[in-house]
């Protein structure tokens, strides 16, 4: 699944449950913290696909801390992201040489609880998800319209080390598996960011995963 949303420069790697042998270096331990056993496996089992990930790239297994504001640090020269939710965890890296940053997010494909939409979506958000759902019904556009946006705000982060709120873009998801993505204005407008850029999307097995990729050239 995760492959169906990544250009040929990313490497993904995902798992439908916990990983069994799943391990972790003793900084990635420290850096969780006394925590629930579910945030433990799911938090383990992301790693381990992120270093299937990364042995894809060729590289040995490293730790994987969460960083500033919760981002994994990547080994140098590497750009990743991670994601779980029930059922379901994924990661996803790539050369910083070829792909300047990058977001993937998973989310149950089921509508949104009440009242959500209306708090992450900009009015013409909330407009084209009422029309895409008179039109293909089959999909829980408003659960896409926020796993998108959590998808650019994982990309956006890593590049920019700035705060993107949900009104801070606005998405429109298309039934094509694309989403396009306009930033608003920011204050500090981050230098060098590109203002507008496409996402993809895929909804299977009960589940919706979203990515957005930035090339290096952008
Ligand atoms: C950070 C956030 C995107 C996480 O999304 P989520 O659906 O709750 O969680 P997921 O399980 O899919 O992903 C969690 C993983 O994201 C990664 N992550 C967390 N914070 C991150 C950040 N600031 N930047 C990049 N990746 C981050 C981590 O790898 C984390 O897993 P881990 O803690 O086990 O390492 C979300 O909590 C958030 O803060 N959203 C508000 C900002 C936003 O979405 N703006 C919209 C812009 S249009």
């Amino acid at each position: 699944m995760i492959d169906d949303v990544l250009p040929a420069a990313v490497l993904g790697a995902e798992t439908f449950g916990d990983e069994p042998d799943g391990w972790l270096f003793p900084e990635e331990s420290a850096a969780l913290g006394e925590v629930g056993e579910p945030r433990r496996r799911e938090f383990t089992t992301v790693r381990h696909c992120a270093r299937r990930a990364i042995g894809a790239l060729g590289l040995a297994p490293v730790p994987l801390p969460p960083g500033t504001r919760g981002a994994p640090r990547w080994p140098d020269g590497v750009v990743g992201s991670m994601t779980h939710c029930a059922g379901y965890r994924a990661a996803a890296a790539a050369r910083r040489a070829e792909v300047r940053t990058l977001g993937i997010d998973a989310e149950p494909h089921a509508p949104l609880p009440e009242g959500v939409l209306e708090y992450i979506a900009l009015p013409e958000e909330a407009s084209h998800v009422a029309r895409l759902s008179r039109r293909s019904p089959d999909v829980c556009w408003d659960r896409l319209l926020f796993c998108a946006k959590e998808a650019v705000y994982k990309a956006w982060f890593p590049a920019t080390h700035q705060w993107l709120g949900f009104d801070g873009a606005l998405i429109v998801p298309a039934t094509d598996g694309s989403f396009h993505v306009r930033v608003l204005a920011q204050r500090p407008q981050p230098a060098g960011v590109p203002v507008q850029f496409t996402g993809r999307w895929v909804v299977r097995d009960g589940l919706v995963l979203a990515s957005v990729v930035w090339p290096a050239t952008v």
